[in-house]
């Protein structure tokens, strides 16, 4: 009877992938959580933490409006918008960034279509945050522990392509998120961060959260399209396309939630090198002919550009 109860137990653990502790392997990786502290400084390639762009996707730290001013965001957010439609475009397009919302569009290329001569018409951008492919979870993430570097990227790519508000269309299951979301949006608000004279630059642009019913293919541009306007979500025959014909019958980008949430580094550090395969981490330098290298005036935390600063 034991010998048959322990079959069991045995077999219901194999089928469960749990497996017996290998004596003498010290190097099984560990998933910490956010009660326990991170393991040592690690290095990848020619890349060191200090490179990451998202240093809080495991929740260690404050998602709120003071936490993410500690790690560097919102820092000089004006200056990127002074500089203007062309230099914001141009240094995306520098980087080499591609859509991270699976077909890899470059997105300074993608930026660049929404600055024809204007017919009066507003321009919206459209942030997909539906993360609807099963298994994927990193939007989430940036939402939920990160959402001030969306909401400074939805400004930052507004400005470069001429927008008057962006909307965030976010999957209905993610509560959490979209409550995070809001909170966040809630403070830039206050803050005079986004809205009107956004940041003190001039520019007035709104973010407004738009929450799906959660079918999987209202991820499609298109589809998402149709549904912040009240429609089924069912796909458009392109072209037009969304840069011509898009939100509410206006010149529209749509963009992933990754995408733009990096867009804002991509600036701070000035012309990068080299986006790498794994875009948590971005390798920058300083071009002293873009911009005169000065001692930071103070300490933002490790995700502040490396000694140059934007001026
Ligand atoms: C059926 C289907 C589902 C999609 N789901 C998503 C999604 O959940 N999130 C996303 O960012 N893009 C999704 N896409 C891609 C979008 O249509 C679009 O290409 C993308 O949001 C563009 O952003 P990017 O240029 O930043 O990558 C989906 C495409 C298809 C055809």
């Amino acid at each position: 009877m034991a010998g048959a109860l322990a079959r069991v137990i045995q077999g219901t653990k194999s089928h469960l992938g749990i497996v017996a502790p290998l004596t003498g392997v010290s190097n099984i990786p560990v998933r910490y959580q956010q009660t326990q502290t991170s393991p040592g400084k690690t290095k990848y390639g020619p890349l060191a933490d200090a490179d990451r762009i998202f240093t809080n996707l495991y929740g260690r730290h404050e998602w709120r409006l003071k936490g993410a001013m500690a790690r560097g965001d919102w820092y000089l957010t004006k200056n990127i918008l002074l500089k203007g439609t062309d230099w914001i475009v141009n240094e995306l397009k520098t980087s080499g960034l591609r859509g991270r919302g699976g077909a890899g569009f470059p997105t300074g290329m993608k930026w660049s279509f929404m600055n024809k001569p204007s017919d009066g018409r507003p321009k919206y951008l459209v942030v997909n945050a539906d993360e609807g492919e099963p298994g994927t979870c990193k939007d989430r993430e940036i939402m939920r522990h990160d959402p001030h570097k969306l909401i400074e990227g939805c400004l930052i790519a507004g400005k470069a392509m001429g927008a008057q508000a962006a909307y965030i269309y976010i999957r209905g299951e993610f509560y959490n998120e979209a409550s995070n979301l809001q909170v966040a949006i809630a403070e830039a608000y206050q803050a005079g961060l986004i809205g009107k004279n956004a940041c003190g630059s001039g520019y007035d642009f709104d973010v407004y959260v738009h929450r799906g019913a959660g079918a999987y293919i209202c991820g499609e541009e298109t589809a998402l399209i149709e549904s912040i306007e009240g429609k089924q979500g069912k796909p458009r025959l392109k072209p037009p396309f969304p840069a011509d014909v898009g939100l509410f019958g206006c010149p529209t980008t749509v963009n992933n939630v990754e995408t733009i949430a990096v867009a804002p580094t991509i600036c701070r550090r000035g012309a990068i090198i080299a986006v790498v395969t794994d875009l948590t981490f971005i390798k920058s330098f300083h071009s002293e002919t873009k911009y005169p290298i000065v001692k930071p005036k103070s300490s933002y935390g490790r995700n502040v550009p490396h000694g140059g600063e934007l001026c």
